[in-house]
């Protein structure tokens, strides 16, 4: 959450710093600002809300502003402070020579705030920030040096950053550091690029090098330099970003949520692709590195996850304890990292992430890690902190997702579940070798079907469009879909703001059925397996509370046509996969309903795709 941009080089910075923001909105969207040096001064441009104001602004100074060939930028998810103009970044010191942004949390602020107070400094806003520019300008008067001034000022900071700062003092020169936060650099002809994400830069260079925890960079526009906070210089690695430009538009879809709904078929393929090669082969996971010994002597299995990727991990232990017979217990990392869990070497933790950056899901893999677990993650980004910290690494090659409201990232780490399932099984034996060729040929079919279901998208519309003004909605499942319905519900909830619950279907007598009544819509996911019957019952049982009912289906029973106002048919599909096809008319439906409503559908109020706090 937050996103950072600098530019150090011979163009203008002005449109660079506004479409790296621009990329990195699925960060923050609540405030934004900028930080240039003109005519040998830093100006600090900054606007409350949407980062379209912050264009507004700089459009009527463009001529100004566009002569300097240095910037930084931000783009905010307010933690510390309203997000106001005055919270936005830039932040500044007292004489106004230095600029700083930051993603993170400094969590000693309050006390560095009270000693830079008595020693003179006026504070202007209520962020945490603010601190870090007093303490740069303060060090900077000592020591007249920027990179030294960032580096003794990063020695009194604890907490998480990552940090660009210019000064008026030090022409053409970014600091940039990190702690727990990402951040990398961009390497051009002449030019440099900072940034919190790929995003950012990506059209201008796929030249970069990560920094890691503690590293400070010096960028000029010819010169980069890398030091540690103890002022050893570090070799510098750089690579080359496998991600293209294209992936960052709509590819004229309205939004990059619908883009990303139907870029699942082809995400699917890609999971599989060299690991499921034949029925008859076994799945190939060279990812994992944990010695099929050891796999097959495993006791216990702990995921760890947030939001949708939580989701994931519910289908994914669902589908592990089936075929492995192992127990794996889910949690939210934000609850794991504060109670006492029990594990050892003979525990595989598993880290579940679209972005790798889940500051929760760190620090829980990084528990574990440090209790002897072999700890597996599957992430979307294989460059992440997250990744790092991997024994094993499963990417889930999904590609970049921008839309805030996940959707093929979450596909993708299903089947990747799916795949690390039967490559187990295969391994421990445990289970039946017709059900896993079973298994592995429905999987082969599956992009078909889900490409089936994108077919038939008006029919998900024209229910949407019936529900669209509803107040709550409840879905309710059973079994391996109890994960679709929070998923389901979790959708709707983030960008339609309508209040919407998954519930086991068998839990909904006991309480949630009392809030039905002619204005609640309860949507069953009624897929056919062995808790068929059960949810027809339970829906059968919330029509007798005159409930709107929808249904979610692979039947052909023309026996629910009653009992269902809305049915919203997807091809045919065993149990064990159906949350992989039931799951796409519910990303529909929550995309309709949030279109009709007029919903900012890839950037919903107060979110941010990626949170890099705790
Ligand atoms: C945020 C996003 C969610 C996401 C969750 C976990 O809350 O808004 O869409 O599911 O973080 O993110 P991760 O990157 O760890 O999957």
């Amino acid at each position: 959450m937050c996103g950072i941009v600098g530019y150090v080089g011979n163009k203008s910075a002005l449109d660079i710093l506004l479409e790296g923001l621009t990329n990195l909105e699925y960060r923050g969207y609540d405030s934004a600002g900028i930080a240039v040096n003109v005519d040998g001064h830093v100006e600090l441009y900054k606007a409350e809300g949407k980062l379209q104001n912050l264009k507004d602004i700089t459009f009527e100074k463009k001529e100004h502003i566009s002569k300097s060939t240095i910037g930084i930028g931000h783009i905010r998810w307010a933690t510390h402070g309203a997000p106001t103009t005055i919270n936005a970044h830039p932040h500044s010191c007292n004489c106004g020579r230095v600029a700083v942004v930051h993603n993170g949390i400094i969590e000693n602020y309050k006390e560095l705030r009270a000693k830079l107070e008595k020693e003179g400094c006026v504070f202007r806003s209520q962020t945490d920030t603010e601190t870090v520019a007093h303490l740069v300008a303060k060090k900077f008067a000592q020591t007249h040096d920027l990179t030294e001034a960032v580096r003794l000022a990063t020695k009194e900071i604890e907490g998480a950053y990552a940090l660009c700062v210019i000064h008026q003092d030090i022409k053409n020169t970014i600091v940039a550091t990190r702690r727990n936060a990402p951040l990398l650099v961009g390497i051009g002809e002449g030019e440099y690029y900072v940034a919190s994400d790929v995003p950012a830069i990506i059209k201008y260079t796929k030249k970069a090098m990560y920094l890691e925890d503690n590293q400070i960079v010096t960028l000029t526009p010819d010169s980069m330099k890398l030091i540690d906070i103890d002022n050893n210089v570090i070799s510098q690695k750089i690579e080359i970003l496998p991600w293209e430009p294209v992936a960052l538009s709509k590819m004229g879809y309205k939004h990059f949520m619908l883009k990303e709904i139907h870029e699942q078929p082809d995400v699917v393929r890609n999971v599989l692709a060299g690991k499921l090669r034949a029925i008859d082969e076994n799945i190939s996971l060279n990812e994992v590195t944990l010695d099929k010994e050891s796999l097959k002597t495993l006791n216990r299995i702990q995921i760890v996850a947030c939001g949708t990727s939580l989701h994931a991990a519910m289908v994914g232990k669902y589908i592990m304890e089936e075929l492995c017979g192992i127990a794996v217990d889910v949690e939210p990392s934000s609850e794991y990292i504060y109670r006492k869990t029990v594990g050892d070497k003979n525990t595989l933790v598993i880290g579940v992430s679209q972005s790798g950056e889940t500051a929760d899901t760190i620090t829980a893999v990084r528990q574990a890690k440090s209790r002897g677990s072999h700890i597996l993650i599957v992430t979307n980004r294989p460059d992440s902190t997250m990744a790092r910290e991997a024994d094993s690494l499963i990417p889930v090659s999904a590609g970049i997702e921008v839309s805030v409201a996940a959707t093929k990232s979450y596909t993708a780490q299903v089947i990747s579940f799916y795949l690390l399932a039967i490559y187990i099984a295969e391994i421990k034996n445990s289970a039946n070798k017709e059900n896993l060729s079973n298994l592995k040929r429905e999987l082969i079919l599956l992009p078909q079907k889900i490409e089936k279901v994108l077919s038939h998208k008006e029919d998900v519309q024209a229910c949407a469009r019936r529900f669209a003004n509803s107040k709550d909605f409840i879905f309710i499942a059973r079994g391996i879909n109890y994960a679709t319905a929070l998923e389901g519900a979790l959708k709707l909830k983030e960008i339609s703001y309508i209040n919407a619950t998954g519930y086991t279907a068998g839990e909904l007598k006991h309480g949630p059925i009392a809030m039905l009544d002619e204005s609640m819509p309860v949507l069953s996911i009624l897929m056919k397996g062995q808790v068929y019957e059960k949810i027809l019952s339970n829906s059968e049982e919330a029509k007798a509370r005159n409930a709107r009912m929808i249904a979610l289906t692979d039947s052909d029973d023309t026996k629910i046509n009653d009992l269902f106002e809305c049915i919203i048919k997807v091809p045919e599909i065993i149990e064990t996969l159906s949350p992989v096809l039931a799951i796409v008319p519910l990303q529909l439906l929550a995309y309709y309903i949030a279109e009709f409503l007029g919903k900012d559908v890839d950037q919903p109020r107060n979110l941010a795709k990626s949170v890099t706090v705790e």
